[in-house]
């Protein structure tokens, strides 16, 4: 459609307003953050080597790293590694192509049978990442008509997805499960429903109750949805999670996890039924029109799966670190939120405090990420434990963070 000519001279005249590209000059928050020497995002984090364990370089300092989700500690494990190196050297460095057309290989559909069978389900798919995993789920398997009831806290790849569905949503108030009943009562019974929840919350850490949610959900005839995130490596007995920590992996229809985090790599998964699998596969657009997980960060992954399964350890050891932070945090009187994760969120009530306090850390070698609202509920200093941590460690961040609350006056 062409514009009126005196609609096109109005345009001229105000044309710097017009400028679509007005909006990123007004954007200066980062630049007041920087001035104000409070920015915490964007650090450049350089090579491993030569770090000790639980550590990273940041130009040319090691850090103390709490704020990492190798979970796991498998970033940099030598079996992990030699996995991605050896893919690379005998299937070169990318797929180029969709899985769906010439981008499958041997190695993606070996692991997605490894992924089914630990998400105790009849199949998998592999995305590119977490992000897409869920983003294409939900945004595929809903159509107009249908329902999505979702946790209030959930993260923005789900809230994505459910945005970018015809279908309806309905937030219930965070691991509220009357809010959730009341929410189920609003569903007329024509509507289909897809409940979803995260298995542990990505930042406030707590764990979903899942085995109430599914007591709910089913009367109702309604399917549900766990994203494993931030449970996988880190609870149950094989490490799969908040539903097999809570007795009830089999009861999900739909897990989603990433490789991100315990899993050392870059992608995200989808288990359920074979039909829902299959049908993801050739209807999720961000999977059949993006290019397959590069074969490197698949063997990665199937390394870290492998060696997780070998050496429990690792899992009990994050959880007796994390449980020792959370409680010497506590018993200084600093807000720590509860959990039994390896994420310990301590609220930081003013955001200016946080940067200052996040900044302080980090001159003093420690790094931890601060995260702001609306990001969570409330701001918080979201320490993230990982096997590669000791009691020394803790006791090191313990006194830091004294030392730092006390000469800024935030009160713990
Ligand atoms: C709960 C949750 N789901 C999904 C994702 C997205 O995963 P990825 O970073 O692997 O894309 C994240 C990432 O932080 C997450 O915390």
């Amino acid at each position: 459609m062409r514009l009126p000519s005196t609609e096109i001279a109005g345009r001229k005249k105000s044309s710097e307003s017009n400028d679509i590209f007005e909006k990123c000059r007004r954007f200066t928050r980062p630049g007041d953050l920087q001035a104000a020497g409070l920015y915490m995002y964007f650090e450049v984090f350089g090579e491993r080597e030569g770090c000790e364990a639980g550590e990273a370089r940041l130009g040319k300092r090691k850090v103390l790293m709490f704020g990492s989700n190798d979970y796991l500690d498998l970033i940099t494990h030598p079996k992990v590694k030699e996995a991605a190196a050896q893919a690379i050297r005998k299937y070169g460095s990318g797929c180029s192509g969709s899985r769906l057309l010439n981008g499958t290989l041997d190695l993606h559909i070996k692991l997605e049978s490894e992924l089914a069978a630990f998400a105790h389900k009849e199949s998998a798919v592999i995305f590119g990442t977490g992000f897409q995993a869920n983003y294409a789920t939900l945004s595929a398997l809903t159509e107009k008509g249908d329902v999505m009831v979702c946790d209030h806290n959930l993260h923005a790849s789900l809230v994505e997805g459910a945005l970018r569905s015809p279908a309806r949503t309905l937030r219930f108030r965070h691991n509220d499960l009357d809010h959730l009943e009341r929410c189920l009562e609003n569903c007329s019974p024509e509507e289909k429903i897809l409940l979803v929840s995260e298995g542990v919350f990505s930042m406030e850490g707590d764990v979903a109750d899942l085995r109430g949610i599914l007591k709910l959900a089913k009367p109702f005839g309604a399917r549900v949805y766990v994203d494993e995130a931030h449970g996988i490596g880190v609870l149950g007995a094989t490490g799969a999670g908040a539903a097999e920590h809570l007795g009830v992996l089999d009861e999900i229809d739909i897990v989603m996890g990433t490789f991100s985090k315990s899993l050392a790599s870059v992608g995200g998964f989808i288990a359920g039924d074979r039909s829902v699998v299959d049908y993801l596969k050739h209807t999720a657009r961000p999977f059949v029109f993006s290019a397959s997980l590069p074969a490197a960060s698949v063997a990665a992954v199937a390394a870290a799966l492998q060696i997780m399964k070998k050496e429990p350890e690792r899992r009990n050891h994050l959880i007796r670190i994390a449980n020792l932070l959370r409680q010497e945090l506590s018993d200084r009187g600093f807000r720590v939120l509860p959990g039994e994760t390896a994420i310990v969120p301590v609220v930081i009530e003013e955001e200016m405090d946080l940067c200052r306090l996040c900044k302080a850390l980090l001159e003093d070698g420690i790094y931890i990420n601060p995260v702001l609202r609306p990001a969570a509920a409330q701001n918080l200093l979201r320490i993230s434990c990982t096997a590669a941590h000791t009691e020394k460690h803790v006791d090191r961040l313990i006194t830091t963070l004294l030392k730092h609350t006390r000469a800024l006056g935030i009160e713990a």
